[in-house]
């Protein structure tokens, strides 16, 4: 069978690539290994899909080359997919600032993409199994489990490696190592954090409980919530942070951001001396928090009233809730993460049309490429993006 485009994968970017290659008038074969389209859409934001960000820029984004993503975005930008869903009549919220969910299910995103990739006449082959890809000529050849499929053009749009068990392999990055790109170290981003075994029970006793804070990592600061778990530390601060952290590395997470701790306990002190520190604590922490930072550092015994701390005492006090200082014992990995860092070194693709340099017939777009997004739709943004630049390019 001859196509002009075969796409593998059928997540965000292929679906995505597919429906603007097939309204150029090409003929276009989506291929995916999974039993259903779009799994990971189904399964992001809580199952309601953070589809864009309409303050996406390409700050956003982590990449050894922060340029590549520009072109891209620029030409697709969250207006136009937010045009795409009204005219499919999905309703969405803006939850927090600029991030936009669906009102319902992420279903409708899905519903979306196929209905666009019907519409400009795609096929989709799901259960396939695809064995080699190679160049043949001037064109493409593809051993697949439906046959010898022979392509124009080959686009590969097989996401990251987060979520196994959802169909993430790494097929992209062998497919690159084959024609000799370079793929940089992959890690998880986006993931959260597991703690060793006395902080791991502290953690767990809190489970459930989130506190907005700052978390640092290198030179990167987030403020956003933190929320306690079972296993650990997780929340939208702790994942943004965790896309920057690096293995052996302490946290630095402020309790208290909007407040300079030194300043507020020393003026406490002085005004109101008999205060115990329990009660400041009390005044500023959920009541399980509090109680735990005075369980977790019994040694300043937080029952004293305040007139009875040095000022060193409360400079380690003010220290632990502005600078609380956290080594994580690492992350939960492939199994929860929601992105993959690092991948294709994207020197060797056109950051118009995605075509590998020198190898036009070969392209890759979406996650498999070094470009990830920070928390909030930015990286459906990119699929999006990736997915029109090449699909329209063709
Ligand atoms: P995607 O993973 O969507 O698609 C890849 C496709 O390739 C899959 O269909 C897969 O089955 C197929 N494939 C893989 N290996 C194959 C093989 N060997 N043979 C054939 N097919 C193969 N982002 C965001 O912006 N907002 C959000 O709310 C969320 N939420 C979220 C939650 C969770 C739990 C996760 C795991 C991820 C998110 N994300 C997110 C990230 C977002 O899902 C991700 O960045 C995009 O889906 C990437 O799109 P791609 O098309 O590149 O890969």
């Amino acid at each position: 069978m001859i196509y002009d485009v075969v796409i593998i994968g059928a997540g965000a970017a292929g679906l995505m690539c597919a429906a603007q290659a097939g309204y150029t008038g090409k003929r276009v074969l989506v291929l995916d290994h999974a039993n259903k389209a779009g799994k990971k859409i189904l399964m992001s934001g809580g199952g309601r899909c953070n589809f864009t960000n309409l303050g996406t820029t390409p700050q956003h984004f982590y990449s050894a080359n922060p340029y590549f993503c520009i072109s891209a975005l620029k030409r697709y930008r969250p207006e136009h997919f937010v045009e795409l869903v009204e005219r499919h009549g999905v309703e969405y919220v803006e939850k927090t600032p600029g991030q936009l969910f669906c009102a319902t299910s992420a279903k409708e995103i899905v519903r979306t993409l196929l209905t666009e990739c019907e519409w400009a006449g795609v096929e989709i082959a799901l259960s396939t199994h695809i064995n080699r890809v190679e160049q043949k000529g001037d064109a493409m050849q593809l051993t697949t489990s439906i046959g010898t499929l022979d392509a124009g053009v080959v686009v590969v749009a097989s996401g990251g490696l987060s979520i196994p068990t959802m169909g993430a392999t790494g097929l992209g990055y062998d497919i690159a190592r084959q024609f000799g790109l370079e793929v940089f170290d992959t890690r998880p981003g986006l993931v959260p954090f597991t703690l060793s075994d006395t902080w791991k029970a502290r953690a767990a006793e809190l489970s459930g409980l989130s506190v907005p804070v700052t978390a640092s990592a290198g030179h990167r600061r987030f403020v956003d919530p933190l929320l306690f778990t079972h296993r650990g530390l997780s929340g939208p601060a702790m994942l943004q942070v965790s896309s920057v952290w690096q293995p052996g590395e302490s946290l630095t997470i402020d309790l208290l951001p909007d407040e300079h701790a030194a300043e507020s306990l020393r003026q406490a002190r002085e005004s109101t001396p008999k205060r115990q520190l329990s009660t400041w604590l009390g005044e500023r922490f959920p009541k399980r928090l509090a109680q735990a930072l005075m369980e977790w550092y019994p040694e300043q015994n937080p029952a004293r009233p305040l007139a009875q701390y040095a000022n060193a005492a409360l400079d380690e006090w003010a220290e632990r809730l502005n600078a609380w200082q956290l080594k994580p014992a690492g992350t939960e990995g492939w199994r929860t993460a929601e992105v993959t860092m690092g991948g294709i070194n994207t020197d060797v693709l056109s950051s118009k049309t995605f075509e590998v340099k020198g190898l036009p017939q070969l392209r890759f777009i979406g996650e498999v490429v070094d470009v990830t997004g920070e928390l909030g739709g930015y990286n459906f943004q990119w699929a999006w993006a990736s997915g029109v630049a090449c699909g329209q390019s063709c």
